[in-house]
């Protein structure tokens, strides 16, 4: 069921170099130390997409879970009520303002088993396997949409999901001419990655991928992607 999601406005679409991905990332870290302050006056607006997202996880008690580009932590209460007081979320963001946000949550709610780690998704390891993992609105917004994805894969036990929940272009029909305009907004309002392709990235990196549901014309799509055991 996988699209390609690329248009043909193909103006904001250059190779990218190192320099690109370090301002890139700085430019993240501005406008999502800004937007921090902001995001709880709409948090939940697209709750229900996110909480069929994270349903897709298909997550137990006990289990170990990795969010990526968690923001103020707003998947936070959700996950931790599917993995129990037993399991372990560590989530990280790059915004050091949206990992205090984050934090705060944690600490108010007092949640022992959140971890949340100011991190670059692209580049950051961890010590020990995940049971699953998410990222919400997140994926689009990073430097290298690849890189970031080739992390997930390495971290995750085999015959595990990564579910993803993401913006994007309109991909089919007349209104593709409105494409340009929703590249320029998303970049303006997120720092949305023009050269990324979620989906063509998930799709090269895991081994089963599909999109499972779409909303808003295509603009918004969720993908479940399975870790298989290559063994
Ligand atoms: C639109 S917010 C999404 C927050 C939350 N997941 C949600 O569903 O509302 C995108 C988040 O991705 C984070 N982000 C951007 N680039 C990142 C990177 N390279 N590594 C980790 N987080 C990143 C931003 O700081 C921001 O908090």
């Amino acid at each position: 069921m996988a699209t390609d999601r690329r248009d043909d406005d193909s103006a904001l679409s250059a190779s990218r170099t190192d320099d690109d991905y370090g301002s890139h990332l700085e430019r993240s870290r501005t406008v999502w130390d800004r937007w921090s302050n902001w995001y709880e006056m709409s948090e939940r607006d697209l709750e229900p997409m996110r909480e069929a997202t994270i349903d897709r996880l298909d997550l137990h008690p006990g289990d170990r879970v990795l969010e990526i580009g968690c923001g103020p932590g707003v998947n936070f209460e959700r996950i931790r009520c599917d993995i129990g007081p037993a399991g372990e979320l560590v989530a990280i963001d790059y915004s050091p303002e949206m990992v205090e946000k984050a934090r705060e949550r944690v600490e108010t709610r007092g949640w022992e088993n959140v971890e949340v780690r100011c991190a670059d998704a692209t580049t950051a390891e961890f010590d020990d396997p995940f049971d699953g993992a998410l990222a919400t609105l997140s994926l689009s917004v990073m430097p290298d949409i690849r890189r970031a994805t080739e992390t997930v894969y390495r971290t995750l036990r085999p015959d595990t999901t990564f579910a993803v929940f993401d913006i994007g272009t309109i991909s089919d029909g007349p209104a593709r001419v409105l494409n340009p305009l929703i590249r320029r907004f998303l970049r303006w309002y997120a720092n949305w990655n023009p050269d990324g392709d979620v989906v063509a990235s998930l799709e090269a990196v895991f081994d089963e991928c599909d999109i499972v549901d779409t909303y808003m014309a295509g603009t918004m799509y969720t993908v479940v992607c399975e870790k298989r055991d290559r063994v």
